[in-house]
C-alpha cells in the first residue's frame, strides 16, 4: 500500500544486497518513516520483541527471515547446523507469544530445510521459504479484501449507497502483514468497487496501533476514517453509527475462539448486544490447529512503561516520550484477549468467509493450510 503516494511493503530484501532484510520502524509511525535493515539474527529478534514489526502476518513474515539470517551465521557441518537453528528457533519462538505467525513460520523454515543436503542449500531454501511466505501473505490478505467485498455491498446496498461505517480495533491494515492487511483489505477493495465507507479507527490503547498506525495508513490510502478513544464504539454502537466491525487476529483456535489485541472482547459483546456484525479476518497461517479453548492462548503481558508513558511529537517535532501517571504507579499490560466464537459472526479468510466453528473451518481448510 502506500506512503506518500508510493506502494510500500512492510518488509522486503534489498535487492542489491539480498542478505539484508529492510523493514520499517513502526516505532516511529506516524511521525517519521524510518527503513531499518536486518542483517543478523539478533537484529531479527528485537525487530519482533521490541516491535519495530508488529502484527500476526509481519511478525511470521520477520520470522521466516530472520531464520535465514540465522542459517547465514551457522556452522557448515549439517548436525551442528541443525542443532544452530534450532536453538534460535526457540529463542524466536519466544519473542512475541501470542502470534500464531511466529511458530508457524519458524516451523516452515524448520521443514523446508529438513530435505537439504548440505548447508549452502538449506541457506538457499532458507530464503526461498522466507520470502515466499512473504508473498503468501500478501496474496492472502488480497484474497480476504475480495472475500470481505461482499459483506459490504450487502450492507451498502441497503443503505442505498450511504457510506458503511466500519469499526476496527489496533492494526490489522497493512502494517501488520506484508501488503494489503487483513481487515483492511475488504475496506480497500470496497473502495476500489466505489462503495463509500467510513472507518471508526479505535485509538488502541496502549500502545496506540489505531491512533498511530491505523489512522495514518487510511489517510495515506485516502479513505474516511474518524480516530475514537477505546470506550467510544458502544456509544456508537447503541446511536446506529456503526454497521460492521472488521478486526484482526493474533491466533485463532481451529474452534473459531479469537485471540486480537486487548479490548476487542468488549467490542464485541457490545456488538452482540446491539445486533451489529462481527467479522475477523485472517489468513489460515494464523489459526492454531492444536488448541481447542481460546482460554489457552498465551496471553502476552508487556512493560508497565507502555501504560504509564505515552509517545508523541513535542513542540520542536521531535518524538518524545513523557510520563503520564505519578511516579511508582502500577500497571498490568495484557496486550491481548480473547473473543469467544459465539460472539463471532464470522471469519474472512483467504478461501472465503466462514462460520467461527470447527466443523466449518475444518471443512474449509479440508485440503491443507496453503493455496499457493
Ligand atoms: O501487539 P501487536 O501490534 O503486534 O498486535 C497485533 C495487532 O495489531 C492486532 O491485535 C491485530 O488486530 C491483529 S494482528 C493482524
Amino acid at each position: 500500500m502506500k506512503i506518500n503516494g508510493i506502494p510500500h511493503r512492510t518488509i522486503w530484501p534489498n535487492p542489491k544486497n539480498p542478505r539484508e532484510i529492510c523493514i520499517i520502524d513502526q516505532r516511529l509511525l506516524p511521525h517519521k518513516v524510518s527503513i531499518e535493515t536486518l542483517v543478523t539474527k539478533e537484529q531479527a529478534t528485537k525487530a519482533i520483541k521490541d516491535m519495530y514489526v508488529r502484527g500476526a502476518g509481519l511478525i511470521g513474515a520477520t520470522a521466516g527471515f530472520g531464520m535465514y539470517l540465522a542459517s547465514i551465521s551457522a556452522p557448515d557441518n549439517l548436525a551442528e547446523f541443525d542443532a544452530y537453528m534450532a536453538g534460535y528457533a526457540r529463542i524466536l519462538n519466544n519473542s512475541r507469544p501470542t502470534a500464531r505467525n511466529l511458530k508457524w513460520a519458524i516451523d516452515r523454515i524448520i521443514r523446508a530445510m529438513a530435505g537439504a543436503e548440505n548447508s549452502d542449500d538449506k541457506r538457499r531454501i532458507a530464503f526461498a521459504t522466507a520470502s515466499e511466505i512473504a508473498d503468501e501473505d500478501a496474496e492472502f490478505c488480497r484474497r480476504i479484501g475480495e472475500h470481505g467485498l461482499g459483506l459490504i455491498q450487502k450492507i451498502s446496498e441497503k443503505k442505498k449507497g450511504q457510506p458503511v461505517n466500519i469499526l476496527t480495533h489496533c492494526n490489522a491494515g497493512w502494517l501488520a502483514f506484508v501488503d494489503y492487511g487483513s481487515a483492511t483489505a475488504p475496506i480497500y477493495a470496497a473502495r476500489n468497487a466505489g462503495i463509500p465507507v467510513h472507518v471508526w479507527v479505535d485509538e488502541t490503547r496502549p500502545w496506540n496501533q489505531g491512533a498511530r498506525l491505523t489512522a495514518w495508513e487510511l489517510q495515506q490510502e485516502g479513505i474516511a476514517n474518524t480516530l475514537i478513544c477505546d470506550n467510544t464504539g458502544g456509544h456508537l454502537m447503541q446511536h446506529g453509527l456503526v454497521d460492521m466491525i472488521i478486526v484482526g487476529s493474533d491466533r485463532t483456535t481451529h474452534t473459531g475462539d479469537v485471540a486480537n489485541k486487548i479490548g476487542t472482547y468488549l467490542k464485541a459483546v457490545a456488538a452482540k448486544d446491539n445486533n451489529i456484525p462481527f467479522y475477523v479476518a485472517l489468513p489460515s497461517s494464523t489459526i492454531d490447529w492444536e488448541l481447542d479453548k481460546g482460554h489457552d492462548i498465551p496471553i502476552e503481558q508487556r512493560e508497565e512503561e507502555e501504560i504509564t508513558s505515552v509517545m508523541g511529537l513535542n513542540d520542536e517535532g521531535q518524538i518524545t516520550t513523557v510520563q503520564l501517571c505519578a511516579p511508582g504507579t502500577r500497571a498490568a499490560n495484557y496486550g491481548f484477549d480473547v473473543t469467544p466464537a459465539r460472539l463471532v459472526t464470522g471469519l474472512i479468510t483467504e478461501r472465503g468467509v466462514v462460520a467461527a466453528e470447527k466443523e466449518k473451518i475444518h471443512g474449509l481448510f479440508a485440503q491443507g493450510q496453503t493455496a499457493l
